[in-house]
């Protein structure tokens, strides 16, 4: 099967209350690990590359670590550009085989915001077969591609811009800001984790039949980071997003959520913990074989009992 758009995708897992799992990839174990638990659950995909993914393994390299992926799988995959910031770089990745891009403009006025997002869902509906564009309304706290964006930078979707904004860009799936953040630091030491489902049902109303995304919503799973510090790392106390809180949204308007740091996570704990029980080993196969194998595990949980994805390629 050929790459997708997510255009069906998210039409289905709007009609049947689930959402599609969206995860970062940098190299072929991490390709590997979640396409191969997609296949095993039977689940569709989105695989997403952030700039700095494109500059550290190349365009070429990732296409076709996941055009291998699409012959050994033959699943429904759509491979999606993560945070574009440009309309140059959305469209320089359109040329290059992407299904799907994002163009945030999050950090820019609104009408800055509807003039970038508007020009390159031109660019992306004139291709055949078309590719869908996410944009983003409203700003998240955390880090990305090393831009650090404070708590006072960030801030909520405010609902009534939504109608305006989807119809006048054209757009095919909005992400919103409603407490979910980058990274594996979301909440504070004895803060407890919340998201403003009032937001997200406002912005339902106004959408109906609409794609939401949520950016910044690894679990931050505590198993994790338990063995990293286990094993002689050093991560403060990290909270991330409640599975339950995910599987509502999921069951809501939400169609696709971003997983990029559980990713990360499950991979340096499952390394760590093979160097401390195997010090003297040097082969990379010994300690990124586990690791994809920690990222399938990850993977399959996710679309279990978060994303509710299984059987719906
Ligand atoms: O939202 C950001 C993703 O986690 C990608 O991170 O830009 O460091 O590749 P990155
Ligand atoms: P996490 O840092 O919560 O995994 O979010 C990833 C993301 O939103 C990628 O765009
Ligand atoms: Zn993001």
């Amino acid at each position: 099967m050929p790459l997708v758009s997510t255009k069906d995708m998210f039409r289905k897992a709007y009609e049947d209350g689930y959402a599609i799992g969206a995860f970062n990839v940098n190299n072929m174990e991490i390709i590997q690990g979640i396409t191969s638990a997609a296949k095993a659950l039977n689940s569709p995909l989105i695989l997403q590359v952030s700039a700095g993914a494109r500059k550290y393994a190349s365009h070429t390299y990732l296409v076709k670590l996941v055009e291998a992926a699409l012959i050994e799988t033959d699943l429904p995959i759509a491979l999606h550009l993560d945070h574009g910031d440009s309309f140059e770089l959305c469209k320089s990745v359109i040329d290059g085989g992407f299904t799907s891009v994002m163009i945030d403009g999050s950090h820019l006025t609104y009408e800055e915001n509807v003039a970038l997002t508007s020009q390159v869902v031109e660019y992306a509906h004139s291709r055949s077969p078309e590719v869908t564009v996410e944009a983003e309304l409203g700003r998240l706290e955390g880090v990305e591609d090393d831009i650090a964006v404070s708590a006072e930078e960030a801030s909520y979707t405010k609902p009534e811009q939504v109608e305006d904004f989807v119809k006048r860009t054209g757009c095919d799936s909005l992400a919103i800001a409603i407490g979910t953040s980058h990274g594996a630091y979301k909440f504070k030491p004895g803060q407890k984790p919340a998201l403003r489902f009032d937001i997200l049902k406002d912005v339902e109303r106004r959408l109906p039949g609409f794609p939401i995304v949520l950016h910044g919503a690894s679990s931050v799973i505590p198993e994790f980071v338990q063995k990293i510090n286990e094993f002689g790392g050093k991560m403060p106390d990290a909270i991330g997003i409640p599975e339950a809180m995910l599987r509502e949204a999921a069951g809501m308007a939400v169609c696709k959520i971003n997983i990029d740091s559980d990713l990360r996570l499950a991979m340096t704990a499952t390394i760590r913990e093979y160097f401390h029980d195997n010090p003297g080993h040097f082969d990379p196969r010994q300690y990124l074989g586990p690791a994809r194998q920690a990222i399938a595990d990850m993977v399959s949980h996710k679309i279990l009992h978060v994303l509710g994805s299984d059987n719906k390629a």
